[in-house]
């Protein structure tokens, strides 16, 4: 899969901007300038929102009243455009010309990797951000798997309507059919986190770390609901951290440890999908160099090689490959 053009129109800052990409491509610019931005624009050319916030009127450029953004990728030497343009009235999303009704078919042949400060894959600040990503990518792998997330989510309507009707009788068994989905869940995220968790082995200079994911006491947090009546057994309760030699050490690594992990964990999962999907993925890299040693920068760099890349920075420290297409926004801007 290849990124050839992005097209946008109010978007943030810009007024109206064409970018055409390389294979290996790095956007430099001042804080500010719109780096991020252009990330943002192409993730939500494919997916309808940003990572950096929920609310699509928020990447409306001040004073507007609507954006458009449009990609252009090639895929197995075909043409692929997609459009996307919103207002607060109207949304408007194309994939060659008709409309997107299933985002999901969108997430499984067009993924794109993301890695940003506003979403540090599985370091990141927020559990839900972390459980999510491999959501994701259990989802392209497996099809199943949506559905039963849909059907979980649906449980918990029913059970909050309960919860508040007090039916202890229903409340039962629903919670049976949860507790049951629950597991099941489980099990799939966890054959991923292992997954994960043994490919680092491999990579990683620190010693013996690896993913946790843990289940809650369910009974407890079913009492809970009981008497609070609000719902505890979510889909975000199982927590995921980051173990040494079984004791949380999330707190306790360096910036750059998180981001060297991170930065491989999301190495491990792209592997994972490319396995299955047989297709190479486009990565987009915010913020890349920040926090990593010319060491771990050149490793990164290696490590992608195969891959399409979009690396954002201040500047280029480390990487003065000839064969990096470097993109100065403030040129293009002036
Ligand atoms: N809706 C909006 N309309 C207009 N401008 C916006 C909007 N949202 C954000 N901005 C501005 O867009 C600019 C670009 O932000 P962006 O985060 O892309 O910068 P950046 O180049 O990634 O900076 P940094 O180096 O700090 O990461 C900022 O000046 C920001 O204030
Ligand atoms: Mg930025």
């Amino acid at each position: 899969m290849f990124i050839d053009e992005v097209n946008i129109v109010n978007f943030r800052n810009f007024e109206k901007f064409r970018l055409k990409f390389d294979k290996k491509n790095y956007i430099i610019g001042s804080n500010g300038s719109g780096k991020t931005t252009i990330i943002e624009s192409i993730y939500t050319s494919f997916y309808r929102k940003s990572f950096r916030t929920p609310k699509p009127s928020e990447l409306i450029r001040f004073n507007c009243k609507s954006f458009t953004v449009k990609t252009h990728i090639l895929k197995d030497n075909l043409n692929n455009n997609f459009y996307y343009h919103y207002s607060n009235s109207n949304k408007v999303h194309l994939h060659n010309g008709k409309r997107i009704k299933n985002l999901y078919e969108i997430a499984t042949n067009f993924p794109i990797i993301i890695h940003s400060p506003y979403h540090e894959g599985l370091t990141d600040k927020l559990n839900k951000n972390k459980i999510s990503l491999i959501d994701k990518t259990i989802i392209i792998l497996d099809k199943e798997y949506k559905i039963k997330l849909q059907k979980f989510n649906k449980l918990l309507k029913h059970k909050k309507a309960l919860l508040e009707k007090n039916n202890r009788k229903l409340f039962n068994t629903i919670n049976e059919l949860i507790i049951e989905l629950y597991d099941n869940i489980y099990t799939k995220r966890l054959d991923v986190i292992n997954t994960i968790n043994k490919m680092l082995k491999e990579l990683t200079p620190i010693k013996n770390i690896e993913f946790k994911l843990i289940k809650p006491d369910i009974a407890k947090l079913l009492n809970m609901e009981n008497s609070k009546k609000k719902l505890f057994l979510t889909l975000h309760s199982q927590k995921l951290y980051i173990s040494k030699t079984n004791t949380n050490i999330e707190n306790f690594l360096s910036y750059g440890q998180k981001k060297e992990l991170s930065i491989y964990s999301i190495y491990c999962l792209l592997k994972v999908i490319e396995e299955n999907l047989k297709d190479d993925i486009i990565l987009l890299l915010d913020d890349f160099e920040t926090g990593l040693d010319e060491k771990k920068v050149k490793t990164f760099y290696e490590v992608f090689s195969k891959n399409q890349i979009i690396i954002t920075g201040v500047e280029s420290r480390y990487l003065n490959n000839s064969d990096i297409n470097i993109i100065s926004i403030r040129e293009q801007n002036e």
